[in-house]
């Protein structure tokens, strides 16, 4: 977080998953984006109240219980507007009030912040990561030293492979992580620079090893807070007994 942003992101992380709610705060209009809204919502509300902060807008990285489940509490409590991916709202199937169906390269705007909207499928078909600034909030698609599953429903490990090769080639090494769980041996927080050399998932060249690690190894080797593995650690655990 610099001053010479116009927001401030506040992280919490809430409930029995080690998940992360955000709240995106424009500092010049004191209005904020809450970020998957779950778990412990009265708290993120007093944290809003508390600091003056009208929430206006509610952004879902995808649709996954654990990232959803305190929509309802946000919108009784305020006129948020929801938005999220056109293809997550059809895999949800929620009936939804009125929300902002996007498509990627849209942009959100919070007064003076501009938030960028990817579209980032693997984890879900419509998951998204929202780019402010130099931050990317990036739900379940990439963790700290990990990535989200892709073997539940909509779940598509090539097109994860795809979508995390385009962000390692489209965002700034410096980019600043804000995963959707708190799964970092220390900090919770990364870069993109940091991510290409020690998340065992930007490792692989080929979308066949991928998949292969992905699928059926890496849970069986690894489980959390994930420590950083090397490039030559991930490619060794491919010849590990099946
Ligand atoms: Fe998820």
């Amino acid at each position: 977080m610099s001053n010479s942003n116009p927001y401030s992101i506040h992280a919490m992380e809430l409930g029995p998953m080690e998940n992360f709610v955000y709240l995106i705060h424009d500092r010049g209009s004191d209005t904020a984006a809450i970020v998957d809204p779950a778990w412990e919502v009265g708290s993120i509300l007093d944290l809003a109240r508390d600091k003056g902060i009208r929430i206006t807008d509610i952004l879902l990285t995808h649709s996954h219980h654990d990232h959803v489940n305190g929509l309802q509490q946000v919108l009784d409590s305020s006129d948020a507007q929801i938005h999220l991916l056109k293809p997550e709202a059809q895999f949800w199937g929620a009936a939804l009030p009125g929300p902002s169906l996007h498509h990627g390269g849209d942009s959100i705007r919070l007064g003076d912040t501009e938030i960028g909207v990817l579209h980032t499928p693997g984890h879900t078909p419509g998951s998204a990561c929202y780019r402010v600034g130099d931050d990317l909030i990036a739900g379940d698609t990439l963790f700290v030293f990990g990535c989200g599953r892709c073997d539940l429903a909509g779940g598509d490990p090539e097109q994860m492979f795809t979508t995390l090769k385009r962000i390692r080639s489209e965002l700034p090494g410096s980019t600043r992580l804000h995963p959707g769980h708190n799964y970092a041996p220390a900090h919770p927080t990364s870069t993109l620079e940091k991510q290409v050399e020690g998340n065992p998932f930007m490792h692989f060249d080929n979308p066949a090893d991928f998949i292969e690690y992905r699928m059926r190894i890496h849970d069986r080797i690894r489980e959390t807070p994930y420590e950083a593995v090397s490039r030559q650690q991930a490619r060794d655990s491919l010849g590990s007994p099946r």
